[in-house]
């Protein structure tokens, strides 16, 4: 009888595999952690994620939506990539389709060729939109910041919205309104990043942004959307204190404004761990009567080892620890992962392994296979139930 192991093995992995032990033979490579470019002989083990058992269905059935942010490239070249997306996904948002450097090439134009073409794949498969994002300080054309200035920056924000939410209007379940604002670092007292919109236009253009949002799609859920407010360290305590400053003075000035999103770019094995802060911080949102997405999740692998079923069942138990805690929150409304596959995630450029492997971050492999984090987040859904009353306020957490 073949062992367990091998049992787990397609013909083409095992083939793949005598390959790359050819290979590494004649490379004098035996014994070497597996690199980028050499074949993979790993699979994680089957699982099942069609139909009932898929995540938009199993999110559906604990009040959930879910899904993936999605490389419009991908969608246009690769059927599996399409595949998956179309059957798993519930709500999508474009990883880079919809930001100013993607639809802005010059200041006169608008370039809507890779944005409308994720629009039309999501609402070709009634998938819900996110839309991502409409004012940050990162992925901006070269020309913004050349041309910007004191006088035109305030203008340039607002046309910029009108023009991108107003083009959807009506069918975004929700837009990423302002992205990352807080930067605690930059040393104001509000916590405010000194951004260019910052030093243009004032504190108030995430007020400005949101008014326009509202106005330019009225249905679409406004977000304010943030990183490193996760765990349980004090740099990030500081940052989830300054984002709730910062939510309560939009609150107090009624500016338009219905959720967080919390991005959760997560460590295996970080130091500082995920749980009681972040509930708390989640229960302040509802005391404000704020839904919270979580909204753009992954899990660095750097800290595990290179053996891929060790470093899946690590990122594995990271979903689970994570989704548990923040899905016993009941105003959690939405679980998207950064990504579909491994293969394309973006940590393998931004957080490189000290091992040149690649990171195994997401719920499918490199060849879209499901793995254990897949079954660890649908398992997580069990976690939650969706707000019954409508948000009566909750005291935070101590
Ligand atoms: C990242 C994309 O994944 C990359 O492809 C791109 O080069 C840079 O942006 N926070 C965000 C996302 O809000 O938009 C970022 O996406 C990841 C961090």
């Amino acid at each position: 009888m073949a062992s367990s192991a091998t049992a787990r093995l397609s013909r083409r992995d095992i083939l793949l595999g005598a390959a790359a032990t050819a290979t590494a033979a004649v490379l004098g490579l035996q014994g070497c952690a597996p690199g980028r470019g050499l074949p993979r002989v790993y699979a994680p083990p089957p699982l099942d994620v069609s139909g009932d058992r898929s995540l938009r269905v199993q999110a559906a059935a604990h009040g959930l939506l879910a899904g993936f942010a999605l490389s419009v490239p991908s969608l246009k070249t690769s059927d599996a990539y399409r595949r998956v997306a179309a059957e798993q996904c519930s709500l999508a948002v474009p990883e880079n389709a919809m930001k100013w450097a993607a639809i802005r090439p010059t200041r006169a134009e608008f370039n809507f060729d890779e944005a409308d073409a994720f629009v039309a794949f999501c609402e070709g498969h009634r998938i819900k939109m996110r839309g991502h994002n409409l004012c940050w300080h990162d992925y901006l054309p070269p020309w913004l910041p050349a041309e910007a200035t004191a006088s035109n920056a305030r203008a340039l924000l607002v046309e910029h919205i009108r023009t991108v939410a107003g083009r959807y209007r009506g069918r975004m379940h929700s837009w990423d309104v302002v992205n990352e604002a807080i930067e605690v670092g930059d040393g104001r007292p509000d916590g405010l990043r000194t951004s260019l919109w910052l030093k243009l236009i004032g504190d108030d253009y995430i007020e400005t942004a949101f008014r326009t949002a509202r106005e330019a799609d009225p249905s679409a859920l406004l977000t304010y959307n943030e990183y490193g407010i996760e765990n349980e360290s004090y740099a990030d305590a500081q940052k989830r204190a300054a984002t709730l400053l910062l939510l309560r003075r939009l609150r107090q000035r009624n500016v338009p404004i219905d959720a967080v999103g919390i991005q959760s770019h997560i460590k295996a094995r970080s130091m500082q761990g995920y749980g009681p802060a972040l509930r708390g911080f989640i229960r302040s949102c509802r005391a404000m009567d704020l839904e919270v997405f979580i909204t753009e999740l992954d899990v660095d692998d750097r800290e595990l080892p290179t053996d891929p079923a060790r470093r899946d069942a690590g990122v594995a138990d990271t979903y689970s620890a994570y989704l548990q805690a923040v899905l016993a929150e009941p105003n959690v409304r939405a679980v998207l992962a950064w990504g579909i596959d491994d293969g394309q995630t973006w940590l393998n450029s931004h957080s490189p392994r000290a091992d040149h492997d690649s990171q195994r971050p997401l719920l499918f492999d490199a060849d879209f296979r499901a793995t254990p984090a897949f079954a660890a987040t649908t398992r997580a859904f069990a976690t939650h139930t969706p707000d019954q009353a409508a948000h009566p306020a909750v005291p935070p957490l101590r």
